[in-house]
């Protein structure tokens, strides 16, 4: 029987003409459909959800809106265009052609990076898989769900990578990526942030500011590799990943405003009296951004590596936006890194500038965080409050890096355990807190209409409007 792959599968890798990788790819397709329906989002896998579905890269193209069903959504493939003329960008092999097919003496090192990419993209589903019984609106729901399958797709697209340059391998790796969990005792996900579970809507908003943020500085920093199907990938992902860190901006800036509402009503900031009214008051709000920014700087890796230095020197990974800097070779350069000096305070070390490309991509990143802070706070401010939601120090609870076992209070300055444990009921969600915002999760499903901790958006999803159907259920 002839598959119609354009159909079935939209892309633009000309699956139809590869053999090979049609072969793989029917045998992982099925795989991945009982992935989803067992370890996607629970239930609603009949329901018809406002979707955007990505058949081509154009303009016109990557960006397709309808009612689909979850399961009949169309994971695609898609490359960035290829640049015939693109030149590797940094590193030893400066100014040379990029490379077509995986150099065998890099092998290992791009398919260990491309898994820990792909595991990701099925985590962070598995993780939210529960929230969609929870949802404060169809807009949100369908913004869930949008992320959801925007991640099945991402994992496609290191799939794909996968199973069309590394043969059996890539092919068993990509097996694995449906067999490991998120959260699961014998069989975890990779990387720690991505076993966290994501319970409430809060935390999922959180997880869409600062993880998928991690997601795309990652991105950015492999769209410069040398290993050209790798680079463009990464492109047309980041088009996609960009909604996911607009879902979680707009989301704590909506928590936010309503909180704001509550406070101007009641006349009061007290965090008591808010959450009498049902809002989320900004204490809490600042405590899950304490845990959810610490957690993601730990996805960066460690702040001095030799493995970063080696992978910029080979051109396996550069740094993001790698055309910004002036030195593509950063062979004679130095970092000033701060580190624990082991008597309570600080020390400077100065690294080879290879060695600390990991801590240069952790500061454009927070550099990024701060844009929805500063936007935040002119909200608060405009409202007449004096509060301002603030990023920890990247030295604050860390888990991986210099300051990993080193405990600091959120400005960074380094403390006893014991203080540390005194502090932690201000700093980081408490039970109390999490019980709080649990109860809150009461789904509200009736058409434009908003749970009463959360503003409606500004406007609707491809310009509908916020009381549309976004999704209708079954
Ligand atoms: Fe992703
Ligand atoms: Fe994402």
């Amino acid at each position: 029987m002839a598959i119609d792959y354009q159909e079935r599968i939209p892309n633009n890798v000309d699956l139809g003409s590869n053999r090979t990788l049609q072969r793989a790819l029917e045998h992982w397709q099925p795989e991945f459909l009982k992935w989803w329906q067992g370890m996607g989002p629970t239930d609603f896998q009949a329901s018809d959800v406002y979707l955007r579905t990505a058949t081509s890269v154009d303009a016109k193209g990557w960006a397709t809106y309808g009612h689909v069903r979850m399961p009949e959504y169309r994971w695609g493939i898609f490359l960035a265009d290829q640049d015939p003329n693109r030149k590797i960008g940094f590193g030893d092999e400066y100014g040379k052609d990029v490379w077509q097919q995986v150099p065998g003496e890099y092998r290992s090192v791009l398919r260990r990076l491309i898994v820990t990419q792909g595991d990701t993209e099925p985590a962070s589903v598995e993780q939210q898989r529960l929230l969609g019984h929870s949802a404060p609106s169809l807009y949100d729901l369908r913004n869930l769900f949008q992320v959801n399958v925007e991640e099945g797709r991402h994992l496609w697209a290191m799939v794909y990578l996968l199973h069309g340059y590394f043969g059996r391998d890539g092919r068993e790796e990509a097996e694995q990526l449906l067999g490991r969990h998120s959260g699961s005792i014998d069989n975890p996900r990779i990387l720690s942030t991505f076993n966290e579970p994501i319970s409430d809507w809060l935390s999922f908003f959180m997880f869409t500011y600062f993880t998928d943020r991690d997601g795309k500085f990652q991105l950015k920093s492999l769209a410069e590799s040398s290993f050209d199907p790798l680079a463009r990938t990464c492109q047309f992902m980041l088009t996609e990943e960009a909604h996911h860190m607009f879902v979680g901006e707009t989301g704590i800036g909506r928590v936010v405003k309503r909180t704001l509402e509550v406070m101007r009503e009641i006349g009061s900031d007290d965090p008591d009296a808010v959450r009498k009214m049902g809002a989320i008051d900004l204490p809490t709000v600042q405590r899950y951004l304490n845990f959810w920014f610490s957690s993601s700087l730990d996805l960066f890796g460690a702040d001095s590596s030799s493995n970063a230095a080696s992978y910029f020197a080979n051109g396996i990974k550069g740094r993001p936006d790698e055309a910004q800097y002036e030195d593509h070779l950063a062979e004679s350069q130095t970092y000033e890194l701060e580190i624990p000096d082991g008597k309570g305070g600080v020390a400077v070390e100065s690294l080879p500038m290879r060695n600390a490309m990991n801590e240069v991509t952790r500061q454009a990143y927070v550099r990024d965080c701060e844009v929805g802070i500063t936007r935040w706070n002119r909200t608060i401010a405009k409202a007449g409050f004096s509060f301002a939601l603030q990023l920890p120090s990247t030295r604050f609870r860390r888990s991986i890096g210099s300051w990993a076992g080193t405990p600091t209070d959120p400005a960074g300055t380094p403390i006893s355990a014991e203080a540390f444990e005194a502090g932690r009921t201000q700093w980081l969600p408490t039970e109390a807190d999490r019980a709080y915002v649990q109860s809150l999760m009461q789904p509200v499903t009736e058409v434009g209409k908003m749970a009463g901790w959360i503003a409606p958006p500004d406007r609707g999803i491809n310009s509908q409007p916020v009381p549309y159907e976004y999704v209708r259920l079954a």
